[in-house]
C-alpha cells in the first residue's frame, strides 16, 4: 500500500507515483488537474473552497517526475441519523472522499488508486472513522467500498443508492448508524 512519502521516509509508492500533502505552491496546478479530468470548473471551485471553509481536510497530490498529475480532497461528513444507538456520546467523526481527479494523458496508470489508497490511510491517521463517496463501484470496491444503502446510509435520496459507498476505517463504527450523510454545504454550489 502506498504510504505519504514524509510518513514512510521511503518510496514505498506504487510504481511510478509519488503522493504527498498538497502544498500552497501546488494549488493553481491542482485547479488545473481538477478541471481537466471533469471537463468543467465546477470540482476545482469546490476544492478552492474546501480549502477554505472545511476543517479540517485532506489534501493529496501524485506526482510523476517533476509534474503533479493527480489530486484528491477528502472533508468532513455528519451523518443525520434516523435511528441510532442512546449510549454514544462521543460522535464518530466521518469523511467523504471528493474530487479525486487525474489529468486525462496519465489515467489509467495508477495515479488514482495510490491517491485513494494513501488517502485513506491519512484519513484514518488524523482519526476519521469512516470515509463515504459517491462514484463507480466497479472502481471504489477494489479498495474495499460497499453500497452504504445496504447498511442504511443514504446520500440525498434513494436515486444514489447504486454509486454511494462507504469504507470502515474502525471495524463496525456504522453499525449502529442509520440515515442521511451530509456533506459540506460547498458541495451545494456543484
Ligand atoms: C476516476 C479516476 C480518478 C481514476 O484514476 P486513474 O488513475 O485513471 O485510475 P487507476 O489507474 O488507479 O485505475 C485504473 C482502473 O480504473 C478503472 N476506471 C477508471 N475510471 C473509472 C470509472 N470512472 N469507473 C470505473 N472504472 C474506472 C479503469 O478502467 C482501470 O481498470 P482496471 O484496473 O480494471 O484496468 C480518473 O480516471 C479520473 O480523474 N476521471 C475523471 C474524473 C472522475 O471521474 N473522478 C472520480 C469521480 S467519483
Amino acid at each position: 500500500m502506498p504510504r505519504l512519502e514524509e510518513d514512510a521516509g521511503r518510496s514505498d509508492i506504487l510504481d511510478q507515483f509519488k503522493i504527498r500533502r498538497e502544498q500552497v505552491s501546488d494549488h493553481a496546478r491542482v485547479y488545473e488537474i481538477q478541471k481537466a479530468a471533469f471537463g468543467q470548473d465546477g470540482e476545482a471551485h469546490l476544492v478552492n473552497t474546501l480549502r477554505e471553509r472545511a476543517r479540517p481536510f485532506v489534501s493529496l497530490v501524485a506526482v510523476k517526475g517533476d509534474d503533479l498529475v493527480g489530486h484528491v480532497l477528502f472533508s468532513p461528513v455528519t451523518i443525520e441519523e434516523t435511528s441510532s444507538s442512546e449510549n454514544s456520546k462521543e460522535a464518530p467523526t466521518f469523511a467523504g472522499l471528493a474530487p479525486l481527479a487525474v489529468t486525462p494523458e496519465t489515467q489509467s496508470m495508477g495515479a488514482g488508486s495510490a491517491l485513494v489508497r494513501a488517502g485513506l490511510q491519512e484519513c484514518a491517521r488524523i482519526g476519521w472513522q469512516a470515509v463515504f463517496l459517491l462514484g463507480d463501484p466497479a472502481y471504489y470496491s477494489r479498495f474495499g467500498f460497499e453500497l452504504a444503502a445496504e447498511h442504511g446510509l443514504r446520500y440525498e435520496s434513494e436515486a444514489f443508492d447504486a454509486g454511494f459507498q462507504m469504507i470502515e476505517l474502525v471495524p463496525d463504527v456504522l453499525s449502529e448508524c442509520r440515515g442521511w450523510v451530509r456533506y459540506h454545504e460547498a458541495f451545494s454550489d456543484l
